[in-house]
């Protein structure tokens, strides 16, 4: 393991100390996420859940966890781990195993079990306990098994053993809790942004026209994985031209033309962590006149809403902000006629800006949170990370002028609340026209 990979094991039992807390009484059981095969018995890379990772670190799959809130004096709370067990034949054929008694110490456990163990151990751990909190109804086949090892412990009432009467939502607590990032996490999403945005940087230098969309995806798997990175952190999105206009165009086979804008969606995952960044620029490293008009009110658009982005505004005010700026642009350049606030109202921008501008950013690209308390807006506070990212995409039309046609632009970036207001994250990311243009002046092929 790289030695900057190191998990701080101490953080995350003080995550499970808090989800305890929290908690107050009862049982949570989340099991990290499975192998998924890709063909025959071929899978693809594993990656582990999300919440189960927040809380463990442990990187295997086939392990749960188990957190028992206790009672105050007698029962204290009990962090539990079931894993995989030892397997020297396994190992030599796919690694290493950390087994049950080694996991137990290095992961801070207070007792482990093998994972082949779940349906002789669990239920015991649910009896006599008043709530169990899991991940409902997200993995059908782990409802079937939780309901399964309800009904042995109810199977007991008679000899005086009780069954969970509660069942709750684990996600409610592990969700609101990883919205906020501590420092830790601002400093691993701060790598994965740093190694992103030196991939697009490095693509803006390279690109030239009759390369193709792969080659520029190569360009940046490469870098993503050459900086440190595990994986990407989605699929990436290399669209030339009227391919720009399709919002998740994955399929990154046609060749990028002289004249063609390129609009890039792409981003290394950091130990957990994703980045998410999109550029948009010309393939021969020259804006024309009417992509010039289009990028530049992008990009004040997401300007003003970064700026918005701030401690006392509500989660709504950059998509609010950006909304006006494209909306007026549209109409400076005569794409939309009317008076602005009723083109606002009748989402009159819709045809060319159909998307909202961000979500929450962290372990998913598309992260968890609430976006709206009691059904408003929450407000933005101190160490939530988010994206800003608006575009227009102008597809053929005859309400618009040829010159415009299949013109795709959006730039996004990752930014976290800070106490004062904000802290882009992914600004290595060149993205005004002067400083774009600059850097493909200098391309090195
Ligand atoms: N790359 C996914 C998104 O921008 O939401
Ligand atoms: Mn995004
Ligand atoms: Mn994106």
């Amino acid at each position: 393991m790289q030695p900057d990979l190191l998990p701080d094991i101490a953080l995350h039992r003080a995550r499970r100390e808090r989800v305890i807390e929290k908690m107050g009484k009862g049982v949570m059981i989340l099991a990290t996420a499975p192998e998924v095969i890709r063909n025959r018995d071929a899978h693809f890379p594993y990656r582990y859940d999300s919440h189960f990772h927040y809380l463990t670190a442990f990187p295997e799959p086939e392990a749960v966890l188990v957190l028992i809130a206790g009672d105050a004096d007698k029962n204290p709370p009990k962090h539990i781990l079931f894993c995989r067990e030892k397997d020297m034949e396994r190992e030599i054929w796919d690694g290493f195993r950390f087994g049950p008694e080694e996991a137990r110490d290095v992961y801070r456990f207070d007792a482990t079990f093998a994972f082949d163990k779940l349906d002789e151990e669990l239920p015991k751990l649910l009896e006599n306990q008043p709530s169990l909190h899991y991940a409902i109804g997200f993995d059908a086949a782990w409802d079937a098994r939780m309901l399964s090892w309800l009904n042995v412990v109810r199977a007991k009432g008679r000899s005086g053993v009780s069954a969970p009467a509660t069942l709750l939502d684990a996600r409610a607590i592990i969700d609101e809790m990883r919205l906020f990032k501590d420092a830790h996490e601002l400093a691993l999403m701060q790598r994965a942004a740093d190694i992103s945005a030196a991939g697009h940087l490095a693509v803006q230098r390279n690109c030239k026209p009759g390369m193709g969309e792969w080659e520029i995806e190569a360009e940046l798997l490469y870098h993503f994985r050459k900086g440190g990175c595990q994986a990407p952190a989605y699929t990436s999105i290399v669209a030339g031209g009227a391919n720009a206009c399709v919002l998740h165009y994955i399929a990154n086979d046609q060749p990028l033309r002289d004249g063609d804008l390129l609009l890039i969606d792409a981003a290394g995952e950091y130990q957990g962590y994703a980045a998410d960044i999109t550029r948009s620029f010309p393939v021969n490293g020259r804006f024309s006149a009417p992509q010039r008009d289009i990028y530049e009110i992008v990009l004040a658009a997401q300007l003003a809403a970064i700026d918005a982005v701030k401690p006392g505004n509500t989660w709504n005010t950059p998509h609010d902000t950006a909304l006006r700026v494209l909306t007026q642009g549209l109409r400076d350049l005569k794409l939309l006629d009317g008076e602005l606030d009723g083109l606002i109202e009748q989402e009159a921008y819709k045809p060319f800006y159909m998307h909202k501008t961000g979500h929450w950013l962290g372990r998913d690209v598309h992260d968890v949170g609430e976006y709206k308390i009691n059904n408003e807006w929450r407000a933005l506070q101190t160490g939530m990370t988010l994206t800003v990212e608006p575009g227009l995409y102008i597809r053929p039309s005859e309400e618009v002028p040829k010159a415009f046609w299949n013109i795709g632009i959006r730039i996004e970036d990752d930014v976290a609340v800070t106490e004062n207001g904000h802290h882009v994250l992914t600004a290595a990311a060149p993205k005004s026209i002067a400083d774009i243009e600059e850097v493909m002046r200098h391309a090195t092929r």
